[in-house]
C-alpha cells in the first residue's frame, strides 16, 4: 500500500491494518484434490500393513505368485481366468488347487473300470466343459453338486479323481481335511466358507476329498460341538450350491467306508460310483498298463487267471517284486559285496517272464489276505488262552487244597 494512502487512513483514526488472504476458487479446488490424495495414500498404505498382518500364518506373502501360477497354467489348459481377490483364509487353501500341469494321470492309465470312465466322462466332465450352453438348456443337465467313490482299498478310486483332475477343464482342489481344522476357535469355520467361496470364484471346480468318512463320518452324540458344528456349516454351504442357479461347483469324495459316511451327506451325493475288485479281464487291463514300458516276456492272461481277489495296487505289488527277481538273479552272480562297491556294475538283466510272476505269487498275496489270517491266527491263539485258563486255576486251586 502506498504511503499517502497509509497517511490519509491515520488521519481517520485507523490504527491497525490487518491482511486477509482470500482464495479463489482454483486454489480451493487444489486444495481439496491434495487432501483427498494424502487420504487415499495413507488409506493404501494401512490397508497394505493391515493386509500384512492378517496374513495367515506361514503365508509370506506367497499368494500373489501362487495365484499367478494358478491363472497361468489353468489359461494354459484352456480355461479363461482373470485375476481375482482372495481374503487370508482363501490364501491359505490357494496351495491345494492342483495345477493340470502336475497332473499326470491319464484315463488311459487306468485299467477296466470301463462301465465307470464312461459314465463319469457323461455325467461330469462333458457338463462341466459345456456348463454354460447346458444351463440354458435345462437346469437338469448341470452336473451333480457331490459324487461319491467307494470300493475297497487300492481300486483306482483315487487314481480315478486325478484323472478326472488332469481332463477335466476345471479346476481341483485336493482338500487336505487338516488345512482346514484348525486348532483355533472360530478359525475352522472361516476356512470351510473359504473352501466354498475359493471354489466358486474359480468356478467350474472339483473339491475333492479324500477318506470322506473321516471328515464327514456319521454325526453322534459324542462328538465335540466345534465338530458337529463345522460339519453342520459344510452342510449348509453345500446346500447354497444347488439352491443358488448352478455354480459349476461338485465336490467329489472317495471313501472305503461308505456305511461310515452321515445319511445326510451320502443324500447331497445322489452319484454314486462302486470301485470293485477287478474281474479277470481287467487284471489283464492293469498288468498290460504296468508293463507297457518293461521289456517282458509275460502272458498277462495267465498271470491275471491266478490272481483273483487282487486289486490295482495288490497287482503293482506283484508286478515290482516280479521285475526284482531278475535283477536278484544278475547280482548274484556278481563277485562278493566288497568288490561290487568298488568296482562299477556292469549288469546284464534278462526280461521279466511269466515264471517270475508265478514264483512272486508265492510272496505277494491280497493285501488283506494278511490281515485277514493274522486276525484268524490272534483269535484261535486268544481262543487257546482263555481255554486253557480256567484249567490252570483249578490246578492252582488243587494244589493249594
Ligand atoms: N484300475 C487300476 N488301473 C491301474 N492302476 C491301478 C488301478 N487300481 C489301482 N491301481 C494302482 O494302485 C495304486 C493305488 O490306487 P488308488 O490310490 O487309486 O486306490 P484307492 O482305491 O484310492 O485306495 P484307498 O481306498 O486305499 O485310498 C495306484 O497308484 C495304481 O498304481
Ligand atoms: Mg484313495
Amino acid at each position: 500500500m502506498e504511503n499517502k494512502h497509509m497517511v490519509e487512513l491515520a488521519k481517520r483514526g485507523v490504527t491497525e491494518i490487518r491482511v486477509v488472504h482470500v482464495k479463489s476458487l482454483q486454489q480451493k479446488l487444489f486444495d481439496v484434490a491434495m487432501f483427498a490424495g494424502v487420504l487415499w495414500i495413507t488409506w493404501k498404505m494401512m490397508s497394505r500393513v493391515l493386509d500384512k498382518m492378517n496374513q495367515a500364518e506361514g503365508d509370506d506373502g506367497r499368494s500373489d505368485e501362487l495365484k499367478k501360477k494358478i491363472i497361468k497354467s489353468l489359461n494354459k489348459a484352456g480355461r479363461k481366468i482373470k485375476w481375482f481377490h482372495t481374503n487370508t483364509y482363501e490364501d491359505a487353501l490357494l496351495e491345494y488347487v492342483t495345477l493340470p500341469n502336475q497332473m499326470t494321470i491319464t484315463f488311459d492309465d487306468i485299467g477296466g473300470l470301463g462301465e465307470q470312465k464312461q459314465s463319469i466322462r457323461e455325467t461330469i466332465l462333458l457338463p462341466l466343459k459345456h456348463m454354460d450352453s447346458l444351463r440354458q438348456y435345462s437346469a437338469l443337465l448341470c452336473p451333480p453338486t457331490g459324487v461319491l467313490f467307494y470300493g475297497p482299498p487300492g481300486t483306482g478310486k483315487t487314481l480315478m479323481a486325478k484323472a478326472i483332475a488332469k481332463t477335466a477343464a476345471s479346476t481341483f482342489i485336493y482338500l487336505k481335511i487338516s488345512a482346514v481344522m484348525s486348532k483355533w476357535y472360530g478359525e475352522t469355520s472361516k476356512l470351510i466358507t473359504a473352501v466354498f467361496t475359493l471354489a466358486q470364484k474359480l468356478a467350474p471346480t472339483i473339491i475333492f476329498i479324500d477318506e470322506l468318512d473321516a471328515f464327514l463320518g456319521k454325526r453322534r452324540m459324542t462328538d465335540q460341538t466345534a465338530d458337529a458344528h463345522s460339519k453342520a456349516l459344510f452342510l449348509s454351504l453345500w446346500d447354497g450350491l444347488s439352491t443358488t442357479h448352478y455354480q459349476g461347483v461338485i465336490v467329489l469324495g472317495c471313501s472305503n467306508r461308505p456305511y461310515e459316511i452321515d445319511e445326510a451327506i451320502l443324500r447331497r451325493m445322489p452319484r454314486q460310483y462302486q470301485f470293485d475288485l477287478p474281474e479277470e479281464v481287467e487284471r489283464t487291463e492293469i498288468l498290460d498298463i504296468f508293463l507297457n514300458e518293461t521289456l517282458n516276456n509275460v502272458d498277462t492272461n495267465l498271470i491275471a487267471s491266478k490272481t483273483e481277489a487282487f486289486s490295482g495296487s495288490d497287482l503293482r505289488e506283484l508286478c515290482k517284486v516280479a521285475c526284482s527277481l531278475p535283477l536278484q538273479e544278475a547280482l548274484s552272480q556278481l563277485p562278493p559285496e566288497e568288490d561290487m562297491l568298488r568296482n562299477q556294475l556292469d549288469l546284464s538283466i534278462r526280461v521279466v517272464n511269466s515264471q517270475d510272476f508265478v514264483q512272486s505269487l508265492q510272496k505277494v498275496k491280497p493285501s488283506w489276505v494278511n490281515a485277514e489270517s493274522y486276525r484268524k491266527e490272534k483269535l484261535s491263539s486268544d481262543l487257546r488262552k482263555r481255554n486253557s485258563q480256567p484249567q490252570n486255576e483249578s490246578e492252582e486251586e488243587e494244589s493249594i487244597d
